[in-house]
C-alpha cells in the first residue's frame, strides 16, 4: 500500500490543504476541475461525525463526480476516531488524514489537533486504531512542534510511521506561532529524514517558483498548498506542472475566471441549500474579485449581494469587470 501512496505523490505531487471553512465540496470540485489529483476535505470533527452533529458529514460529502478526495479527521478518543474513519471510507476517501495541526485554542483545549504532538503516546494510538479499522493509507498533518523548544515533528512522524503511517504532511511551523513569521522549510527536512514514507511540505507557497523552492529547501516529496489557492483554484495545477517541469498552464482568462466562480457558486447553492450556499461561497466571491484586481465596489456587490448570480453571468460572459458593475449598478 506504501507503494500506492508513494506513486500517488510522485505523480501528482501537489495537493490541496485541508481548510475547515473553505475546502468543502463546491471548492474542492474547482480545484479538481483544473486537473489536481487530490484534494483534502475540512477537517471533520469525529465526535461530531457519529453524533450527526452541526452537518459534520456535509463536511466530506463528495458531491463533485470525480474530486479525488483526502478525508481529514479530528479527534482524541481512538474508537471514536476509527468509527469516523471507517464512515470517510464508505464515503470514498482515497486517504484518511489525522489532524495533528490545528493550533486553535477551542480544538487544543480539547486535546485535539497540535495538542497530540505532545501526547505522543496518544496519538500513537489514535495511528493504530485507524490504521487497523480502515484499508485506505492513513496520513498525519502536523506542525514543527509545540513551540520552538520542542519541536518534535521528526521523532513524533517517526514513531507514527511505525504505526503504519503512510505519509506526512508538514506545516512548516510550531503551535505557537499559529500563522505568525514564515515557515521554516529547512526543518520540514528533519522530518524527511527521520522517515521513509512520503512528506508533504506545507506552508506560504505561492507560486509556482517557492513550489520548487520548499522542495529543494526540505527534499519532501510534495507541496501541500493552502491559502496560496484562495480566488484562483487553478494555482494547484500550475504549481503542480512546475514542479514536474513542464509548462505552466497560463492563468486563465478573465471570462474563465468568473465562469469558474459562477460554477462554483452554483455548485455551493446545490451542496448545502440556497440560504446556507449563498452565505458559504460569499468569501469565495471575493478572493475571485480581489485575484481578478476587481474594484472594492464591484467586490462589495458581488460578497453582500444576496444574490450575486445575474453579476457573476454578465462578468463570465466576457466583458469587463468595470463595465458590468456599472450596467449592474
Ligand atoms: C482558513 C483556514 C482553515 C484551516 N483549516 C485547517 C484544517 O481544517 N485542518 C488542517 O490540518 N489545517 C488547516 N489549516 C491549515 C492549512 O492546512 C495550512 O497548513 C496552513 O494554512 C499553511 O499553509 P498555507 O501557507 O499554504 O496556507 C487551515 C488554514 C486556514 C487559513
Amino acid at each position: 500500500m506504501s507503494t500506492t501512496v508513494k506513486e500517488l505523490f510522485r505523480a501528482q505531487p501537489v495537493v490541496l490543504a485541508p481548510m475547515a471553512g473553505v475546502t468543502d465540496a463546491a471548492f474542492r470540485g474547482a480545484v479538481s476541475s483544473y486537473g489536481a489529483a487530490l484534494v483534502y476535505s475540512e477537517m471533520v470533527a469525529s465526535k461530531e461525525l457519529l453524533s450527526d452533529r452541526k452537518g459534520a458529514a456535509l463536511r466530506f460529502r463528495n458531491t463533485q463526480a470525480g474530486t479525488r478526495i483526502a478525508i481529514q479527521l479530528a479527534g482524541r478518543d481512538p474508537n471514536v476516531l476509527a468509527e469516523a474513519a471507517l464512515m470517510a471510507e464508505a464515503e470514498g476517501a482515497l486517504l484518511i488524514d489525522i489532524n495533528m495541526g490545528c493550533p486553535a485554542k477551542k480544538v487544543v483545549g480539547g486535546l485535539c489537533g497540535s495538542a497530540l504532538m505532545r501526547e505522543p503516546q496518544l496519538a500513537r494510538e489514535l495511528v493504530r486504531a485507524v490504521v487497523k479499522a480502515v484499508s485506505v493509507p492513513v496520513t498525519v498533518k502536523m506542525r514543527l512542534g509545540w513551540d520552538d523548544a520542542d519541536r518534535n515533528a521528526p521523532t513524533l512522524a517517526k514513531a507514527l510511521q511505525e504505526e503504519g503511517v503512510q505519509a506526512f504532511a508538514v506545516h512548516g511551523r510550531t503551535r505557537a506561532q499559529f500563522y505568525d513569521g514564515c515557515a521554516d522549510w529547512q526543518f520540514i527536512g528533519e522530518v524527511k529524514s527521520a522517515v521513509s514514507v512520503p512528506v508533504l511540505a506545507n506552508g506560504d507557497v505561492t507560486t509556482a517558483a517557492n513550489a520548487i523552492q520548499i522542495l529543494k529547501d526540505s527534499g519532501a516529496d510534495g507541496v501541500m498548498v493552502g491559502r496560496g489557492a484562495f480566488g484562483r483554484p487553478w494555482a494547484i495545477a500550475q504549481m503542480q506542472a512546475a514542479v514536474r517541469g513542464q509548462s505552466i498552464p497560463p492563468d486563465p482568462s478573465s471570462a474563465e475566471r468568473w465562469q469558474t466562480a459562477l460554477t462554483h457558486y452554483h455548485a455551493a447553492l446545490e451542496h448545502y441549500g440556497v440560504e446556507l450556499g449563498r452565505r458559504v461561497v460569499r468569501k469565495h466571491l471575493g478572493w475571485y474579485a480581489e485575484r481578478a484586481g476587481a474594484s472594492r465596489s464591484l467586490r462589495t456587490a458581488l460578497v453582500r449581494s444576496i444574490d450575486p448570480e445575474f453579476l457573476l453571468a454578465q462578468l463570465a460572459s466576457g466583458r469587463s469587470a468595470e463595465e458590468e458593475f456599472e450596467e449592474a449598478a
